[in-house]
């Protein structure tokens, strides 16, 4: 482009609602433990790298050709991975559940339309909406972030949204609702409701996944991702569960061949192979409750977890505590409401090295007050 003159953002059309706006944009830092985006932190063994490369290989050999448009192979293993007499036609799947998410919204959001969720939530919400041109309205959680389901229920009952999504477990706090409270939300829910199952994995045993209340109510999805706990982010891959009529809908807003043959196998094989992705939730289970014990002993706040990150604080300057724990190589999250951070689940290594560095940063950060 040598010679043309080159415009700033600000010289060019963009659409009134995105000016100012940022990119979604976790810092990628190149430092010794990365315990920021909620990552498996265990790769892939030999095995599945070599099953994967050996996938990549046979995809290459028809890459002249478009991939399987509706991906049913992949959408049928999906079905038998989560069960619950669930089958291809009942399962929609795309790059990661950001791109599902944005497919519902794209299908069941708008102009001239709602959706509502329980803040704090996931970042990525509003921006779905924003993106469809649908209108975002939150209702606040207890003061322990549970969800305050007399006041859903009553906000429901007024505004009447499109779509509601409820992340549980939640992020940034990584606490789960009850199946009984998400049984009254798909009750009162006007629309489709969406319950974000990206952490589900995590949870405690004995913890009930919305998808038993699948064959009771025809507009719920539950959205999965193989990001987390299947250790697979890089794939980006997603994928939700719902009545077959609710995926022929996000069928028409999806873009054609929109997961690429090499996604597509490679998902596949990682799927076969889903006891050795796995294979480090229990360790990763007991370490999320051993870091959660010793931030309590270290007397902070802290969110109850059923995911595989913590919530803790609270903190007068959290960016000061971000800033000192990255200053030691350990980059954790600057999210969720005013005075808490973010800490990933890592390997025992990565916890115990992000254990030394908050202790050393601890005695000189202020505490926030209660106002
Ligand atoms: C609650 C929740 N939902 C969805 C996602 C999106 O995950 P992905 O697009 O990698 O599947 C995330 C990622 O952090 C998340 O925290």
């Amino acid at each position: 482009m040598s010679g043309t003159a080159q415009p700033d953002l600000s010289d060019l059309p963009l659409r009134p609602e995105l000016k100012g706006e940022e990119p979604y944009g976790a810092p990628q830092l190149d430092v010794p433990v990365l315990l920021n985006v909620n990552e498996n932190p265990y790769p892939p063994d030999e095995q599945v790298i070599a099953d994967i490369a050996r996938a990549v290989t046979e995809a290459a050999a028809s890459m002249n050709r478009y991939p399987e448009r509706d991906a049913i192979g992949l959408r049928d293993d999906l079905a038998r991975y989560l069960g619950h007499d669930l089958r291809a036609e009942n399962i929609w799947a795309a790059n990661g559940s950001n791109e599902v998410m944005t497919h519902v919204l794209g299908a069941f959001g708008g102009p001239g339309r709602s959706g509502l969720t329980f803040s704090p939530s996931y970042s990525m919400y509003p921006e779905y909406a924003r993106n469809t041109h649908t209108e975002w309205l939150t209702v606040p959680r207890k003061a322990d972030f549970s969800i305050d389901v007399d006041l859903a229920l009553r906000s429901i009952a007024e505004i009447r949204p499109d779509v509601i999504l409820v992340a549980s477990p939640n992020n940034p706090t990584g606490t789960r609702a009850g199946i009984d409270e998400l049984e009254a939300l798909c009750q009162a829910a006007p629309g489709v409701i969406v319950i974000d199952e990206a952490y589900a994995e995590f949870a405690r045993p004995g913890s009930r996944s919305a998808l038993e209340l699948l064959p009771r109510f025809p507009r719920l999805a539950v959205s999965r991702t193989m990001s987390k706990a299947f250790a697979f982010a890089g794939g980006r891959l997603g994928y939700l569960a719902a009545a077959p009529a609710f995926v022929d809908a996000l069928r028409i807003i999806r873009l054609p061949y929109h997961l690429s043959a090499v996604t597509q196998a490679v998902a596949r094989v990682a799927l076969a192979h889903a006891p050795r992705m796995l294979a480090q939730l229990d360790v990763l289970r007991a370490e999320r409750d051993k870091l959660q014990d010793r931030l309590v002993t270290a007397d902070l706040d802290v969110a109850e977890s059923d995911a595989n990150f913590i919530l803790f604080g609270r903190f007068a300057d959290r960016h000061r505590v971000w800033q000192s724990l990255l200053d030691r190589g350990v980059l954790i999250r600057e999210t969720g409401p005013a005075g808490w951070l973010r800490v990933s689940v890592g390997t025992p290594e990565e916890n115990a090295a992000f254990t030394a560095a908050l202790t050393e940063v601890l005695p000189t950060a202020e505490r926030a007050s209660d106002e």
